[in-house]
């Protein structure tokens, strides 16, 4: 959450900041802020709202200087307003900060130093590291990066900091623990980015920086350091994205891009590790490991929100596939219990962004117990594709709307193919199955493609539910975790109350809501649990319910139970998540986009929650 772009070279910095915070305006979106120095003046710009308000209140005043810094801000410590947006200024105002994450004893520090005379403008925790950061500078008489350096020694929490001083205009001074921080190295000019995406239109040559070290970027030269001043070699990795891959392309929003992407993202997420003909399926990252799978009593899969509906999709897999005995667990209920988890455990921790704050925690906590633990990361790169043993990379390519969807579905492929290949290796399934899901998996994209010819249709029905107040998504065996999603993608984009559950326990409770007036969503597609939907379908129409059926091509049963169906062609009943979702992503996105929503920045999300 917040995204923080900073840059010092030879161009005008302030609309490179602006572009770039508008490409990370969707780790927050509540304020934003510019600082420069213009003629040896540090100045800040900053406006409550989206980045385009700050861009209209400066409109045809752009500030001027070729060092800056800049933050779109998801607030944490004190309201969204101009005040607490950052960057934030020192005392004397010759420093500004800007701030991704929390200083968790803030409130320590900054009683100590309104002791000491400083006066705080705002309620955040970031203006009381910079005022700590120059009380220890002006006590110290040292360089400003050793102030830096010891005040992130004293200080709890999570941070990823660029530092600006008015008095040294080719300066800038980073740092990270916690919150990711890139830094793009150019030709004689330098980005600070929380992602790559403000980065890649000018370099693709990019380092990351690790916890607890400090980028210092002086006359052109970059160095990094850790908290204690040992130094080491910046690693320079070439990124391989591309800047369509971070543009709209034509289409009004990321989401609905996102969502048609998938016949080619889960292409790409099985790309190199997939050949059906010739039997063969392998994936680098975990090869070394694929033993210790087969061996696992136990897996303990960890996420949050789509992640963790991808980890119950992923339970059913590795049950019915490899006969594995599966747990799934919110990373923010597992962190903070005391997990019975050992060193015979594996723990597989999903995360689109891979800096999801309980879900690193999560990590830490399995590993400090002595588990291996295994990622599926869309982020290269990230802290938790860093902070595992092995994973594997979900190459679904950036997903900016904040909602996910085509994350979801390469969590899934990828899930999908681990739990195959481990069954194989196992001897859990036959050489036939496996060779039909593998056959079965190259036909998905195409299939996802067939999804998408019912875009119309499902607009249509979207149309007639934008008012609805809310909704129920029932499904059972693996159809249920795509329920769970179904709601989710409903309520954070529309804003409509919806409820995802297993089919059967709409008795025990739910079945209650239906009225004339309850849309009810059924994954009813042909599986082995079919004859059950069936019967709850009409359990929901004797009481009036309004059914929306999502069935298989060809289905002649349901069509007439039901108000309205929209088909997904037949696939394998293990991958059947994959077609099903597609549908609900739509529903959900064209409802919300009807209801007049921000689709790809809903109220009060952030797609990469840092804090916990
Ligand atoms: C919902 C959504 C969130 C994320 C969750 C975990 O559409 O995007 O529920 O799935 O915040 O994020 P990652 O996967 O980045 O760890």
């Amino acid at each position: 959450m917040c995204g923080i772009v900073a840059y010092v070279g030879g161009r005008e910095a302030f609309p490179l900041i602006l572009k770039g915070l508008k490409r990370l305006e969707y780790r927050g979106y509540d304020s934003s802020g510019v600082a420069l120095i213009e003629d040896e003046k540090l100045k800040v710009y900053k406006k409550k709202g989206k980045v385009s308000d700050l861009e209209a209140e400066l409109a045809g005043k752009a500030p001027k200087g070729t060092i800056g810094i800049g933050h779109t801000r998801w607030a944490t410590h004190g309201e969204p307003n101009d005040v607490n947006a950052h960057p934030h200024y020192s005392n004397n105002r010759k420093l500004s900060i800007i701030h991704n994450g929390i200083i968790e004893n803030y409130a320590a520090i900054k009683q100590n130093l309104v002791g000491k005379g400083h006066v705080f403008l705002s309620d955040t925790d970031t203006e009381v590291l910079i005022h700590f950061i120059e009380d220890i500078q002006q006590a110290t008489g040292g360089p400003l990066e050793s102030a830096v350096k010891l005040a992130l020694k004293e200080v709890v929490g999570a941070y990823a900091i660029v530092v600006m001083s008015e008095e040294l205009p080719n300066q800038l001074i980073a740092a990270r623990k916690g919150s990711p921080l890139v830094i793009g190295v150019g030709e004689s000019e330098f980005f600070f980015a929380s992602d790559a995406t403000p980065i890649i239109e000018y370099t693709k040559d990019v380092v990351y920086l690790d916890d607890y070290e400090v980028a210092v970027v002086k006359d052109g030269k970059l160095s990094i350091q850790n908290l204690d001043n040992t130094e080491t070699i910046p690693y320079i990795q070439t990124l391989e994205m591309e800047l369509e891959a971070i543009e709209k392309g034509g289409y009004d929003h990321f989401m609905i891009k996102e969502i048609f992407e998938q016949s080619k993202s889960i292409g790409d997420s099985m790309r190199g590790r997939l050949n059906a003909e010739a039997g063969h399926l392998q994936l680098g990252g975990l090869n070394q490991y694929l033993d210790r799978l087969v061996a696992a009593e136990r897996i303990v899969i960890v996420g949050c929100g789509t992640s963790w509906h991808a980890g119950l999709v992923a339970e059913y897999l590795f049950e019915e596939l490899a006969r594995i005995n599966v747990e799934v667990e919110y990373a923010s209920e597992f962190r903070y219990r005391n997990p019975v988890i050992g060193k015979n455990d594996i723990v597989i921790a999903i995360s689109q962004s891979g800096e999801t704050a309980d879900t690193l925690a999560a990590i830490e906590l399995a590993k400090s117990k002595g588990a291996t633990i295994f990622g599926v990361c869309n982020v290269v790169g990230s802290s938790i594709a860093r902070a595992t043993d092995a994973g594997a990379y979900t190459h679904a390519g950036p997903e900016i709307g904040v909602a996910s969807t085509k994350a979801f579905t390469a969590q899934v492929t990828v899930l999908t193919l681990i739990a195959i290949a481990t069954a194989k290796r196992k001897g859990t399934i036959s050489e036939e199955t496996y060779i039909q899901l593998l056959n079965e998996l190259e036909n998905i994209p195409e299939k996802v493609e067939q999804v998408f010819e019912n875009a119309q249709k499902i607009k249509e029905i979207a149309f007639i539910f934008t008012y609805a107040r809310n909704f129920i998504y029932l499904g059972r065996g693996l159809n249920f975790p795509v329920a769970l999603e179904g709601a989710l993608k409903l309520k954070e984009i529309s804003y409509i109350h919806a409820e995802g559950y297993p089919a059967a326990e709409m008795k025990h409770g739910p079945i209650a809501l239906i009225d004339e007036d309850m849309p009810v969503v059924f994954l009813a597609t042909k599986d082995s649990s079919y004859e059950k939907i069936v019967s709850n379908i009409q359990e929901v129409k004797a009481r009036k319910g309004r059914v929306i059926a999502i069935v298989t091509e060809g289905d002649s049963l349901i069509p007439p139970m039901v108000d309205f169906v929209i088909e997904v062609p037949k696939t394998h009943e293990i991958l059947t998540p994959l077609v099903s979702v597609i549908p609900l992503q739509l529903l959900s996105y064209y409802i919300a986009v009807m209801r007049g929503r921000n689709v790809d920045q809903p109220r009060n999300l952030a797609k990469s929650v840092t804090v916990e």
